[in-house]
């Protein structure tokens, strides 16, 4: 067997490797002149099993992925499974008006062509492994996310609204601790209002969990909500840090404590490591 890294999850292959003590494939890869991506497998997979670990955000790592999966497919691998850690357009889950593109779908259709199994974490919702036409399987990193945040006393975990309510509950469990969710009230047409359900942050060094970080919207209105209600400290920990735009910016000027995220994209916040979760379901 062979992992083969992908630029943008370098970190999780090479933890991966350890872990399953499967060696990384030698591989070429660089950008023409004019950018267009090339790739090449030097270790010979013919008949090898191979495990390709790749995020596919943003979107230059998804053709990335494409040709890598081409490439073991061309050099007769036998086996091909496609580690995502963080897979991008999952948001776009449906058509949320007439003639949109369904992006979730129409990306795993392609990735699918070219793959044995796909594996991927936290997905933004589990229906989306159904959009693969092979065999696609998630884990979480919440158990990963929770260990962390033990060392940091928290008192409460919040999940910023009723859709991130079960990895919110699943990491008080691990952790002992009380969980609340954010609940959303619209007052009028532009105003929605947004207070922890049970109005019970006062003193309490809280922990809000998401699946995704982007524009940090969602994540600084909770912060200061809490901030409202008297929390002495907010953490906000996520599994996919995007941080688009401003997010860190709004993250602090909402009195964000620490900012965490694990390592499915790489960044400066990547305090989490998820190649346990993912190694975990390779072994089964
Ligand atoms: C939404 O359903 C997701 O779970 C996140 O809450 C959302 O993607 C966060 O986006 P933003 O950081 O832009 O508010």
């Amino acid at each position: 067997m062979y992992i083969i890294s992908g630029a943008a999850s370098n970190t999780i292959s090479e933890d991966l490797s350890k872990i399953l003590k499967i060696p990384i494939a030698k591989t070429i890869s660089k950008r023409f002149p004019d950018k267009e991506f090339y790739f090449r497998i030097i270790d010979d997979v013919k008949d090898k099993e191979v495990i390709i670990v790749q995020t596919t955000y943003p979107d230059p790592n998804l053709v990335e992925l494409f040709l890598m999966q081409n490439a073991a497919e061309e050099s007769g691998a036998k086996r091909i499974t496609v580690v995502i850690p963080y897979y991008g357009y999952a948001r776009q889950d449906t058509k949320f008006q007439d003639g949109e593109a369904i992006s979730a779908k129409g990306i795993a259709g392609l990735i699918s062509l070219n793959a044995d199994l796909v594996i991927t974490i936290d997905p933004h919702k589990e229906h989306i492994l159904d959009f693969f036409s092979t065999s696609a399987k998630s884990c979480t990193a919440v158990p990963e996310i929770a260990s962390y945040l033990k060392q940091k006393n928290i008192d409460m975990i919040l999940a910023p609204d009723k859709g991130a309510l079960d990895r919110a509950r699943l990491a008080s469990e691990i952790m002992g601790c009380e969980f609340d969710y954010m609940e959303k009230t619209r007052i009028d047409g532009n105003t929605v209002e947004m207070k922890p359900k049970k109005l019970a942050a006062e003193n309490k060094t809280v922990a809000i969990i998401d699946d995704i970080i982007s524009t940090g919207g969602t994540m600084a209105l909770a912060i200061k909500e809490l901030k409202k209600h008297g929390a002495k400290k907010v953490f906000v920990a996520c599994t996919h840090g995007l941080f688009a735009v401003d997010a860190i910016k709004k993250l602090s000027a909402a009195g964000c404590d620490e900012i965490i995220s694990t390592d499915t994209i790489e960044n400066k916040y990547s305090k989490v490591k998820t190649a346990g979760c993912i190694a975990k379901l390779i072994k089964k």
